[in-house]
């Protein structure tokens, strides 16, 4: 068996981040989501691993290297255009060659790893094995229809009138049978070829497609709330270590990482939230699920619930909060007048602001 990794894509919902570097990339609790999805490949046996990669290819060579690092071998993938999921299937077939593969959206994170499934899925040998998670909101997802067996009848993507609340979890396991079925698709109205459409293609024909569900969390971290979440999720299982410096009456509770380097100067950090190396506060409150990354500087500042990337720069900042913050960014309080915002920002960036109001 192997690994396809999709780390290509357009990231349009995560601009400006995306402007600049991969999301793939981005980091919950100060590690690429990325790289929870090659150790889980990893754990669960397999070791021939394909990274589908677009125009942040280089980002993601330089981040994963030739593998080795995980346990893998990695062979990078270039598709010409994030012209949808089959599309990068179809994209990966030299690489894929008749063997069987579990498909990993490098984007998603799951709970507990995947081993199990592809166990369930070389011991039953489907066509095809799908992982379902239950979600409040179904028309914003990939939905599967069972019948009272569990068997897949249907799959409808972001359904307006969703025939249930199982949605389609961005793990596949595939036999070589689906370049068969992604060939014979056309785009959808979105003009990508849809993974959905190859699959339901595959259970219109009477190939077994099974279904298991998703247990612990399922996160796609896709937009910046959902990756808030993951981050406060994954943030939530991390276990506390200081080997930073607490200096002057800095205090951390347990269930807070200070990495090797980083400096803590009458600050508080409440956790869970992990403050990456060679990081400075002063006088900063730092509350629950947040992380900080390596090579900041935060002075008289208070974070809470917010993901600040590498080598950021904040002062006087009263209160920031489910915020996503890029890397090198500067924030800074002024005395300057006229009293006055001043902001240089990218396109797509956000901003709130709730002081000064006229
Ligand atoms: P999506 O999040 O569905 O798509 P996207 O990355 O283009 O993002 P947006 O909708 O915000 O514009 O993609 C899921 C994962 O698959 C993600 O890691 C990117 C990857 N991907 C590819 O590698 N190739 C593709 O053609 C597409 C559509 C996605």
């Amino acid at each position: 068996m192997k690994g396809l990794v999709l780390a290509g894509g357009s990231g349009s919902r995560l601009r400006p981040i995306t402007h600049t570097s991969a999301k793939q990339l981005v980091p919950v609790a100060n590690k690429p989501i990325l790289f929870y999805g090659l150790e889980q490949i990893r754990d669960a046996g397999v070791t021939e691993v394909g990274i589908i990669v677009g125009d942040t290819g280089p980002e993601i060579r330089d981040a994963v290297g030739d593998g080795s690092a995980f346990g893998l071998e990695v062979t990078y993938i270039p598709q010409d255009a994030p012209l949808g999921l089959a599309h990068a299937v179809l994209t990966a077939e030299p690489f894929l060659g008749d063997d069987d593969f579990v498909m990993f959206l490098g984007d998603n994170l799951i709970e507990g790893g995947i081993r199990h499934v592809v166990e369930a899925f070389e011991r039953d040998a489907p066509a095809a094995q799908l992982l379902l998670k239950q979600v409040p909101d179904p028309h914003r997802f990939g939905i599967a229809e069972l019948d009272d067996d569990g068997a897949i009848v249907r799959l409808v993507e972001k359904p307006e009138d969703p025939p249930s609340d199982l949605a389609l979890v961005g793990v596949y396991l595939f036999t070589s049978a689906i370049l068969d079925a992604a060939r014979r698709i056309e785009p959808s109205w979105r003009g990508e070829l849809e993974i959905t459409d190859a699959i339901q293609l595959l259970v219109t024909e009477g190939r077994p497609v099974r279904a298991s569900l998703v247990e612990g969390w399922w996160l796609d971290t896709g937009k910046k709330d959902e990756l808030l979440e993951a981050n406060r999720v994954v943030l939530s299982t991390v276990e506390g270590r200081v080997d930073g410096t607490l200096a002057e009456g800095s205090t951390v509770t347990p269930d807070v990482v200070v990495e090797a380097g980083a400096r803590l100067v009458r600050s508080h950090v409440r956790g869970p939230a992990v403050i990456g190396p060679g990081t400075v506060l002063e006088d900063v409150f730092v509350g629950p699920f947040t992380s900080i990354a390596g090579d900041c500087r935060l002075e008289r500042c208070e974070v809470e619930y917010s993901v600040v990337m590498e080598r950021c720069h904040l002062r006087d900042v009263p209160r920031l909060e489910g915020s996503l913050l890029g890397r090198d960014v500067r924030i800074a309080r002024t005395e300057r007048r006229p009293a006055a915002h001043r902001f240089l920002l990218g396109d797509h960036a956000e901003v709130e602001i709730t002081e000064g109001r006229v």
